[in-house]
């Protein structure tokens, strides 16, 4: 059974005073919760701060992006390992708005998951469709295409902490959600292209996260699809009470199955 994953994308919110209260708020509310890995990927100037909260906690700590190099004069750019220098165990690849504003591509993204785990950081590494793309019923061509790109080259075992998030880029941040169907056939059509590229093994063991407008309201139908084992939330997770209402209700979910 996959463990189930709900990670906060605090995008470019929250200044290192804000970072601290909510993830003292979120740390307090769930010190109890054992059956989910609960993360949160605030911005990087609040990683320091929010890493010295939460060691030997039982929330890890993510960034949003990563450079591919170790070092070197890329002014602006953070390698992997000083992510984890400051207590990072993940990075977001390949985010939907970093492909959109920032020029990411699929080769730019493989060298961002190689970086990584090259690093020992675990890559949540996202894919999505426009909705240009879905009103031109192209959903699993693009999202194939992503995945298999931004894998290519990289064998099973180097794979194994591996993430991926479907996020179809139409219900981020848009209070559109995905239904719990259409992200169930996404998800299934990632594992089944898993497995293809893989192994059966591989397939089922990797966990594949839901995002886009997740919220309470709609994470639990969102978590018993067979193919969802998580979320990785944006607007929901910059709030005590709506992040901890989303860990609380798949924790429940989990032990109920388990
Ligand atoms: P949202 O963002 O939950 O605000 O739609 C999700 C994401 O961008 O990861």
């Amino acid at each position: 059974m996959r463990r189930p994953m709900i990670a906060g994308n605090w995008k470019m919110y929250k200044d290192v005073n804000e970072a601290v209260e909510l993830a003292n708020g979120i740390k307090r509310a769930v010190f109890d919760t054992e059956n989910v890995d609960i993360v949160v990927c605030p911005p990087f100037t609040d990683l320091g701060e929010v890493g010295e909260m939460l060691t030997e906690t039982n929330m890890g700590l993510g960034a949003q992006n990563c450079y591919w190099e170790a070092e070197g004069a890329y002014t602006g750019e953070i390698a992997p390992g000083m992510l984890k220098s400051v207590g990072c165990k993940y990075v977001i690849i390949g985010h939907s708005e970093r492909r959109k504003y920032f020029g990411e591509t699929e080769a730019t993204i493989k060298k961002k998951i190689k970086a990584a785990i090259d690093n020992g950081l675990i890559p949540i590494f996202c894919v999505g469709e426009t909705l240009e793309e879905r009103e031109s019923d192209k959903t699993m061509e693009v999202v194939k295409v992503q995945v298999t790109d931004g894998l290519k080259g990289f064998d099973e075992s180097y794979l194994e902490t591996l993430v991926i998030a479907y996020e179809p880029v139409w219900a981020i941040g848009t209070g559109k959600t995905a239904t719990p169907q259409q992200a169930q056939e996404v998800h299934a059509m990632i594992r089944d292209l898993l497995k293809g590229l893989y192994s059966e093994n591989f397939s089922q063991a990797i966990r594949l996260l839901y995002g886009g407008s997740a919220k309470p309201d709609n994470i639990e139908e969102l978590m018993k699809e067979e193919d969802i084992d998580g979320g990785l939330i944006g607007g929901a997770s910059l709030k005590v009470e709506s992040f901890v209402d989303m860990i609380k209700t798949t924790s429940h979910l989990y032990a109920q199955v388990q």
